[in-house]
């Protein structure tokens, strides 16, 4: 047979529809109309927001994004062995920079037939594709540029049914959600398992709250710039007047219920003009909005929660530090 050209082995769907914006007008009307003022995380990444992500990964304090690659570095052939999977899928997959481990141990394996990255943001899914159809030579990709919470069912079917496919969700992203949504989401995501498949998660660990208020807030001020590019999405997409600048970065853990909280705060009183939805914001001085929450799981809660999901834990894999963890886990007989 003729080896399939290079963009011949990706296809790209986009069930978000163009120009929706991943929801931002809804979410902005939505998030700036409540008493407690909130945006949801996914409007974060942009093109300039992905960078800042990526900047924020590489800084000294933000042991997430360092921590999980050792593990798989470690651990990924062990994953390749155990699963024998065809297919990985990822859910929030930027730039898939961790997820090539994994697709090297599973090609070295030879079991690996094709990748599909899922993520709001359509540049980095198309960039992704293309740069790893050329790192593999026979791996399909097929990219799906859509919402996560909304756009499961656009997962494409296993490409057979004799071998498993991996859901990989990395990068504590599933710390994002608020408890019960969390276990909303990890039963819909275990829904979506078949036969073997398993579900490869990334959660971060409780620690001492100064280290994780340092990684979200790190001494050279790219989680500050990366928390406040949301006013400049906003600023963009909807024609809203908000002044970034006049917005502190404030990260915060929350000891009881151990989630960080990241915040913008209004340094002074201001009446934000929001044009396409004909919105009138005002902020009181010193009053926040909520842009993310990123819990810390516990053992308990990990296994808690996959539990709750109907999921059964097979293994918890960590590094010496205990700083970060990824479990492998399937649905439960
Ligand atoms: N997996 C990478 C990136 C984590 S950052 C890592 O571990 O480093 C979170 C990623 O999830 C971003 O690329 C963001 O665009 C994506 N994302 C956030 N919310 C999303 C949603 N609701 N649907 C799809 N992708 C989402
Ligand atoms: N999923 C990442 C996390 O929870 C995203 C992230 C890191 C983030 N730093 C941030 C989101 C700062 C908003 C602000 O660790």
């Amino acid at each position: 047979m003729e080896p399939m050209l290079a963009e011949e082995r990706i296809v790209v769907a986009s069930p978000l529809a163009t120009g929706e914006g991943g929801g931002l007008a809804e979410d902005v009307l939505d998030g700036l109309t409540r008493p407690f003022k909130e945006l949801p995380p996914k409007h974060l990444y942009d093109a300039r927001g992905a960078e800042l992500f990526d900047r924020i990964c590489e800084q000294p304090e933000y042991y997430p994004t360092r921590t999980e690659r050792a593990i798989l570095e470690a651990r990924s052939g062990d994953i390749a062995a155990l699963t024998g999977a065809a297919e990985l899928v990822e859910l929030g997959s930027g730039t898939a920079a961790k997820t090539r481990i994994l697709l090297r141990a599973l090609d070295d394996a030879g079991t690996l037939r094709r990748y599909v990255p899922f993520d709001v943001t359509e540049g980095m899914v198309r960039d992704v594709a293309a740069d790893l159809v050329r790192v593999h030579p026979d791996l399909l990709v097929h990219g799906i540029v859509g919402d996560f919470e909304r756009h499961l069912g656009d997962l494409p079917p296993r490409l057979d049914a004799g071998h498993g496919r991996i859901v990989a969700f990395l990068g504590g992203t599933i710390g994002n959600f608020i408890p019960g949504s969390r276990r909303r989401f990890l039963r819909r995501l275990a829904n979506a398992l078949e036969g073997d498949d398993v579900l490869l998660l990334g959660t971060d660990l409780v620690k001492e709250p100064c280290v994780i208020e340092a990684a979200y807030d790190d001494a050279a001020g790219i989680t500050a710039a990366f928390n406040r590019n949301v006013l400049h999405v906003v600023n963009r997409e909807l024609g809203a007047d908000f002044d970034p600048d006049a917005f502190e970065h404030v990260a915060f853990f929350d000891r009881e219920r151990e989630w960080i909280e990241m915040r913008l705060r209004a340094e002074r009183r201001m009446d934000v003009r929001v044009d396409a939805l004909d919105l009138d914001v005002s902020f009181a001085a010193r009053e926040e909005l909520r842009t993310e929450i990123s819990a810390k799981f516990t053992f308990e809660r990990l296994e808690g929660d996959l539990a709750a999901a109907g999921l059964e834990l097979l293994e918890v894999l960590t590094d010496p530090d205990e700083l970060f963890a990824l479990s492998l886990s399937r649905p439960r007989e």
